[in-house]
């Protein structure tokens, strides 16, 4: 059955979600405070750079089943489900400030249809639904919890094939009306109460981001004994309970969500009594990550590391994506320059920006072209996982560059090729 749905807020979560509930067959109305952006939605325009997003907003719009509007107001009227997409950024003492939700939830309670069901998207503490409830002043309207776990640069994919699909309410009617939206989707259903499917989605971040820490800390012992970590990843991820997924050693997870999501859980726990004393280790690991990154180059210079010229491959929090959020990439090259580097750095995304860079990149030299940045340079460092870097001409980065060096945060090139060609190479958790 199709239905008839608002979605507040047009960010990665709230725009995908829009667009993908169009293609189910729904009606869909986004609104975004934003007058240029909604504007632009409704030509087509994409503000973020997310592959398939684009073919799947025409398609709503050219079907006349996804439209954006100015202000939460008018697109909630006539809506039986609202989705609250809105942003959680970190508060001061690391918990999720949730100022956004409550203005939402405050701005459309008077206007909604009795009967309602408000469905909070946005990532937020347990007891949060509460919170939607009271700002929404409505005794005869619902608030069910339903986090989303789409990653940047596979949104479409990971929506319209999701693994599980987690709904948090009290009222298993209410959560079955949820259900049905998606019911073209075929996944697994999780439905259990709101604080649990709050929780779900702060244990799966915090989750992965330990995988990853894991990870980076086994890279650091596999080269301390002479170990690559690669074959170790291979010989463990056999084992069906460990998998292979997540656990690529690199520069330090980082993005809209791992950063702010961990420290937001082990606020939860704090506040509840509980001291999440691993999860506070699996921040500190990657935060020494990208130390331990800037160190490699350090190391692979020796005295040559004063006053050295550094060029960067990679900016961007991971690759498929324009989001320079809490990249890792900007982290290590702040070390670098903090310790006296000259560092000019590419990005294919940021040559191309759809996103506004922000004050992300303020003091650091861009270049729109992957070899100009290596002119000069003692040291190349690879910071992204762009595919594209794989095939670039190694011969001309050699010539171009004063010392042939590499440091592979990303374990993304040929290793035995690079040095058939004179590169002194360097990796992660190998030799
Ligand atoms: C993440 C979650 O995966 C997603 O489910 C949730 O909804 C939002 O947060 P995203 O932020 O898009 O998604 O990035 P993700 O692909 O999870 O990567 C997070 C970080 O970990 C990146 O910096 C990435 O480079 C790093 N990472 C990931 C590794 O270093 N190694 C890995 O093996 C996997």
């Amino acid at each position: 059955m199709n239905s008839t749905i608002a979605v507040v807020g047009t960010g990665y979560v709230g725009l995908t979600t829009g667009a993908y509930l169009a293609h189910l067959g729904h009606v869909v109305t986004c609104a975004d405070v934003v007058p240029d952006k909604v504007e632009r939605l409704n030509r087509g325009e994409l503000p973020i750079l997310e592959a398939g997003l684009e073919e799947l907003v025409r398609e709503g719009l050219d079907g006349g089943r996804l439209s954006f509007v100015l202000g939460a107001r008018s697109a909630v009227e006539e809506a039986e489900f609202v989705f609250l997409c809105v942003p959680t950024p970190q508060g001061d003492d690391g918990s999720a400030d949730l100022t956004y939700v409550r203005d939402a939830a405050t701005e459309i309670g008077p206007l909604l249809h009795p009967e309602c069901i408000v469905i909070n998207k946005s990532t937020v503490p347990v007891g949060s639904t509460r919170v939607v409830e009271e700002a929404l002043g409505r005794d005869d309207v619902f608030v069910v919890s339903n986090p989303e776990f789409l990653r940047e640069g596979s949104a479409v994919h990971d929506c319209l094939h999701p693994d599980r699909i987690v709904i948090g309410s009290d009222d298993q009617a209410v959560a079955m009306r949820v259900a049905e939206l998606f019911e073209r989707l075929r996944a697994p259903l999780v439905i259990t109460d709101p604080a649990s499917a709050e929780t779900i989605k702060y244990a799966s971040n915090a989750f992965l981001a330990t995988k990853v820490s894991f990870v980076n800390a086994l890279a650091n012992v596999c080269e301390a004994v002479g170990a690559d970590v690669r074959e170790v990843v291979l010989g463990m991820g056999h084992d069906r309970r460990i998998g292979f997924e997540f656990l690529k050693p690199g520069p330090g997870w980082g993005g809209s969500c791992f950063p702010k999501d961990t420290r937001a859980m082990v606020r939860i726990a704090e506040d509840a009594g509980y001291d999440f004393g691993l999860l506070k280790g699996v921040i500190t690991v990657n935060d020494e990550q990208y130390e331990r990154m800037a160190d490699k180059v350090e190391r692979v210079l020796g005295d040559l590391f004063d006053g050295c010229r550094v060029a960067a491959w990679g900016l961007t929090f991971k690759a498929r994506t324009d989001d320079l959020r809490d990249s890792p990439a900007i982290q290590v090259i702040r070390r670098l320059q903090a310790r006296g580097a000259d560092v000019r750095a590419y990005d294919p995304a940021v040559a191309e920006a759809v996103t506004p860079r922000g004050a992300h990149l303020d003091g650091i030299a861009t270049s729109t072209d992957p070899y100009a940045v290596c002119e000069g340079a003692d040291v190349l460092i690879v910071l992204t996982e762009w595919d594209e870097f794989r095939w670039l001409d190694f011969d001309k980065v050699a010539g171009l560059m004063a010392g042939a060096r590499i440091v592979d945060t990303r374990n993304l090139l040929d290793a035995a090729l690079l040095r058939r060609q004179g590169f002194t190479y360097v990796g992660v958790g190998r030799d």
